[in-house]
């Protein structure tokens, strides 16, 4: 038990597996309440009898964020069970691969409805008792893909980059209210969300390494629950990403997909499937996902494979220019 989190309460989207139990875990661990949302019940049943045996009160509150109503309630129960609330964390997410022409429609905009439009619900939500009782943190989880781009999952880099721009925006508005609004960047983590997948490449996926644990962003998501900071990615790949992409956009654009085409599409072929975006999926109800990164093994790999891709192209493109002035001279009579 610690002293600052005893008696807490706090709202967890997306508690059903992965990320959002190692964040209910710790929490309990600490000694906070916790209020629980998913889709799914009974994963979240057993986690709430999981942190009682902590010694800390679990609420239940099936949810589905793609619902507004449905987030609205789950405000209401935690009001009504504890009074009031500490913190929110918008954590609910799904995964999609595929390009866009392989992505259905409706895949792609169910996407934007949890990942971004859940994040929005659950913001009001929260934001409705936070300035009732005139303080309060919210956390609304983005991804390393909020803040550099990748092919074959625009779906949910959209999402990703729009949960990051409106939170920047919305704690903007909150300034000097007593109200936070933190954004939290994970990069590749060990959880069941590689299982529940939507994944139109035709291609079996697994995580890329380095695969970090989904405990590592739980506690960064209590430090920032604990001492709100604007922005917070987590995971030294994923910074390595956002400055490599912040110093040299295009280069590291051919790097990524020479690099994803290189790593990502080796495993077997499999069929077309939209993982848990329309529906929950009973498998996937622990925290990690079993996936083991060998870690520092894969930057170097990708900065030698991508780079020496970028290389490739950038050569064929300089061959192709000279060629085209080449044309161009004789065309101009230079
Ligand atoms: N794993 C990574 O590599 C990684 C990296 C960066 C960011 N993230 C982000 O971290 C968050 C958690 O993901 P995770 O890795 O822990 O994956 P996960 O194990 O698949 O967990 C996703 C959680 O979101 C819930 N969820 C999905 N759709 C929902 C809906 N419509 N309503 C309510 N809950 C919903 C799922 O529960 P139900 O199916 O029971 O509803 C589950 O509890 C996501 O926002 C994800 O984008 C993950």
């Amino acid at each position: 038990m610690d002293r600052v989190w005893k008696k807490k309460v706090i709202v967890i989207t997306g508690a059903s597996s992965g990320i959002g139990r190692a964040i209910a875990l710790l929490l309990a661990k600490k000694g906070a309440h916790v209020v629980l949302a998913a889709r799914r019940e009974e994963p979240l049943e057993d986690l709430a009898a999981e942190c009682e045996a902590l010694g800390v009160q679990a609420l239940v509150v099936p949810t589905d964020v793609a619902d507004a109503a449905s987030v609205r309630h789950l405000a209401e129960e935690a009001v009504r069970a504890f009074g009031h609330f500490d913190g929110w964390v918008n954590n609910a997410g799904v995964y999609m691969l595929g390009s866009l022409e392989e992505t259905p429609d409706e895949a792609f905009r169910q996407l934007m409805e949890i990942n971004f439009f859940g994040t929005v619900s659950g913001s009001r939500a929260a934001l409705g008792q936070f300035r009732r009782q005139g303080y309060g943190t919210l956390v609304n989880v983005s991804s390393t893909f909020g803040s550099v781009p990748a092919p074959y999952v625009s779906a949910y880099v959209s999402s990703k980059f729009a949960v990051r721009g409106f939170s920047a925006s919305l704690r903007q508005e909150l300034l000097n209210t007593g109200i936070d609004v933190c954004t939290v960047m994970p990069a590749a983590i060990d959880t069941p969300l590689w299982r529940h997948t939507a994944n139109y490449t035709g291609w079996r996926i697994r995580p890329v390494e380095p695969v970090y644990t989904p405990e590592r962003v739980a506690r960064t998501i209590l430090r920032v629950l604990r001492h709100p900071e604007p922005e917070t990615l987590v995971g030294p790949a994923g910074k390595s990403f956002a400055t490599m992409h912040g110093l040299l956009p295009g280069t590291f654009e051919r790097t990524m997909r020479a690099s994803t085409d290189a790593l990502h599409f080796k495993d077997a072929r499999t069929g077309p499937t939209s993982g848990n975006v329309f529906q929950p999926m009973p498998e996937g109800t622990g925290t990690s996902g079993g996936y083991h990164g060998a870690g520092k093994q894969w930057l170097r790999r990708f900065l030698v494979a991508g780079g020496l891709a970028a290389a490739a192209v950038t050569l064929r493109r300089r061959a192709s220019d000279r060629r085209l002035g080449v044309r161009l001279s004789h065309a101009l009579g230079a």
